[in-house]
């Protein structure tokens, strides 16, 4: 089968990015990437992917008068690569239901924390202000709605005693790492699929597994 062309945003670093490259890299994944794309020219993430022999762009969102404008732009970009899949890696602009709706089932993000728990910034301060004991991350559709959608794989992450926000991220990060390959494997090969807004396998039709991180 041929493999999924993904395009990845990004705003920032980039390391999720990292992942899905490195996971690219193997012949036998189903995707392989087309483009990177960032709305701020200053991402370091920009550098890691051209690094890696990709093209990667930068258009930044403030040069545009509209959102709408910027969205068009961004998918003219995405179609020229021939992308069949967007995965969001840490893209923090919000993209209007117009564009989200192009790209229905095809666009993923990852968000870091187990959703519906914990939508929006800050999600680690906030975990450790309520005293959660378990947090984690989460890989699903977009829906206009911000960091919600069907849910392709979460990883729970334990809150350990003495955490800081800056610990817990980074506990927090190394499975947003393990997870995004996984789900965007699910995804591209055909694995998963969504029915009633649920991501379910095609195989058994139950839901994907949870992974846990560090594992038990
Ligand atoms: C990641 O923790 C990702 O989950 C988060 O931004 C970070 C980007 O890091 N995304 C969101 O909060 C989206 N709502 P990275 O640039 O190193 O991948």
């Amino acid at each position: 089968m041929a493999r999924k062309k993904v395009a990845i945003l990004i705003s920032g670093r980039g390391s999720n990015m990292r992942a899905l490259i490195e996971a690219c890299a193997a012949k036998s994944y189903p995707a392989r990437i087309v483009a990177v794309v960032s709305n701020r020219p200053e991402a370091p993430g920009l550098d890691i992917a051209r690094q890696r022999g990709l093209e990667a762009v930068a258009i930044d969102h403030t040069k545009f008068a509209s959102r709408a404008a910027f969205e068009s732009a961004l998918d003219e970009i995405l179609r020229a690569a021939g992308t069949q899949i967007i995965c969001n890696a840490g893209f923090m602009r919000l993209l209007s239901g117009g564009f989200v709706r192009k790209w229905h089932n095809r666009h993923l993000n990852i968000h870091p924390s187990l959703l519906p728990a914990y939508k929006g910034l800050h999600t680690h301060e906030r975990v450790l202000e309520d005293g959660v004991r378990i947090t984690g991350c989460t890989v699903h559709f977009v829906r206009t709605e911000m960091d919600a959608g069907p849910i392709v794989a979460q990883a729970a992450v334990p809150v350990c005693a003495g955490d800081t926000p800056e610990s817990l991220a980074a506990r927090v990060l190394a499975a947003e790492h393990r997870i995004y390959p996984h789900a965007l494997e699910l995804v591209a090969s055909g694995a998963a699929r969504v029915r009633d807004e649920k991501v379910i396998l095609r195989q058994s039709g139950a839901a994907p597994d949870t992974l846990f991180w560090p594992r038990p």
